[in-house]
């Protein structure tokens, strides 16, 4: 078995530790952070730290990394107190990995990367189109981590827009089904594999699995 202590890991060679350490957190999610500066500037970029906060009130938060060079989506939504969040499929992956890449601000990720945009209802912040699953969020609170200098985005969800075809009757959301892909380290895209689904465990019951409908 490879161990790995606190000494070990700060003396690995940076590439191999920032590999390493993405990776042992598990799959994550593949998602779009679409948002516009104040100026007009459309930005558009990968972010794999998309977590669930809570139901009541729908809350997601993200992880941005430190402003030691310009972050234009961390810049963008502190200017606006919006964004979007558009899931990545298979078909979108490559382009969408492409947007990890440091465009200048006057350079819009949509046409660098050959993504196309879309306005919904009103909601400043761009959309990427091809999309199944978007979010349209406002910023909620913008946390400070000492420990790496890093921000946690709090976004509140204002609206939720799926296609056709992958929510069920319950309320589930099958991603799988909708093609939206994982993403493990920081280049390693997933696709996945129809869910098996439980029933809400109890400690006095069996463990019940659930039609897949
Ligand atoms: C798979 C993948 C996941 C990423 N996840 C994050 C993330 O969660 N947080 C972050 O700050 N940057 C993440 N990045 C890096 C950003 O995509 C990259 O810094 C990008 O240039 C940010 O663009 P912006 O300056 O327009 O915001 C990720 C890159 C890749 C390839």
């Amino acid at each position: 078995m490879k161990t790995f202590n606190v000494k070990d890991l700060n003396a690995l060679e940076k590439r191999y530790r920032i590999a390493l350490v993405n990776s042992v957190a598990g799959f994550k999610s593949a998602n779009l952070i679409g948002t516009k500066s104040a100026a007009g500037a459309e930005n558009l970029a990968i972010f794999s730290s998309l977590i669930h906060l809570g139901s009541d009130p729908a809350l997601v938060g993200f992880i941005t990394r430190p402003s030691k060079v310009a972050r234009h989506t961390y810049q963008n939504i502190i200017e606006t107190g919006v964004f979007t969040v558009s899931h990545v499929t298979a078909s979108l992956r490559e382009s969408a990995h492409q947007t990890s890449a440091r465009y200048d601000a006057g350079i819009s990720e949509f046409e660098a990367c050959n993504i196309s945009q879309e306005y919904l209802n009103d909601f400043p912040a761009p959309f990427v189109r091809e999309s199944p699953v978007r979010l349209a969020c406002t910023l909620e609170d913008d946390i400070h981590i000492p420990a790496n200098d890093t921000r946690m985005i709090v976004g509140r969800i204002q609206s939720v827009y799926i296609k056709d075809g992958f929510l069920h009757a319950d309320g589930y959301l099958d991603l799988a089904a909708a093609g939206v892909v994982a993403i493990s380290s920081l280049d390693g895209y997933h696709t996945v594999s129809e869910p098996v689904r439980y029933a809400y465990a109890k400690p006095d019951k069996p463990i019940k699995r659930l039609p897949y409908v």
